[in-house]
């Protein structure tokens, strides 16, 4: 058989999914996958069922349906503060996983830098492979993975074109103070660059602290794009 293409060549299976099957072969306490072990929330399984009945079911817009996207919008304004246009500034995808992936195809040219804080969620990797972008990794530093804004600054004087922010981190559970935010927003807007977000543990923040949304910071909405999810 002919092989698959040079892109994916390089692929390797999930670590997450790895270490579940290794979990299963030895009857280990599994940390390493979210696998829920209870039901969803009655209402919204109720609400399911009666809307599958009510129908109509149509091919919904190819960027998501409106009420869903207006949804969104108040949402993200409740939480955030900032006003969405719901017809403009909302892509519906299957997952953070394709929002991350299309967000990436969207800036990056094959070739082009990509500034990525690591140790990083590791879908991070697939995405520059897909995209043809060249990572360049800024150490989070344990414990309290703190990054050295040299580097970062250096990552975009090397040309980078855009970083990837995962906040809350995955792996490692870092949460981005306001003030290295707007030491990596003055960066980015000095250099020129993009912002993506990944935001989906967004609400995973203890009190007093409250999520900092990078697009809300000055002159950083124009150069944000966020990637959520409900999953
Ligand atoms: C940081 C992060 N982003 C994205 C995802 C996947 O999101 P989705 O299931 O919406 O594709 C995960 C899932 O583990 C994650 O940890």
């Amino acid at each position: 058989m002919k092989s698959l293409s040079n892109r994916t060549a390089s692929f390797t299976d999930s670590v997450i999914r790895r270490m579940t099957r290794i979990a299963n072969q030895y009857d280990a306490v599994n940390l390493s996958q979210g696998f829920p072990d209870f039901a969803p929330p009655k209402a919204i399984t109720d609400r399911l069922a009666q809307v599958a009945a009510e129908g109509p079911h149509q091919y919904a817009i190819t960027w998501g349906a409106q009420n869903f996207r207006e949804a969104l919008a108040r949402k993200h304004q409740h939480f955030s503060g900032m006003e969405v246009n719901p017809n403009e500034e909302i892509v519906v995808t299957c997952g953070s996983t394709e929002a991350m992936m299309a967000a990436m195809m969207a800036i990056v040219n094959p070739g082009d830098k990509v500034a990525i804080f690591s140790p990083f969620y590791e879908n991070y990797g697939a995405d520059t492979i897909l995209s043809g972008a060249e990572p360049i990794y800024i150490p989070l530093v344990p414990p309290e993975f703190k990054f050295d804004g040299d580097l970062l600054e250096e990552a975009f004087r090397q040309g980078a074109k855009a970083l990837i922010l995962c906040n809350p981190s995955n792996p490692c559970g870092k949460v981005f103070s306001l003030e290295e935010m707007t030491l990596i927003a003055d960066i980015v807007k000095k250099y020129d660059g993009y912002v993506i977000t990944d935001e989906v543990y967004e609400h995973i923040i203890y009190a007093p602290y409250r999520h900092v949304y990078m697009a809300s910071l000055p002159g950083m909405r124009e150069r944000t794009i966020i990637c959520n999810s409900l999953s």
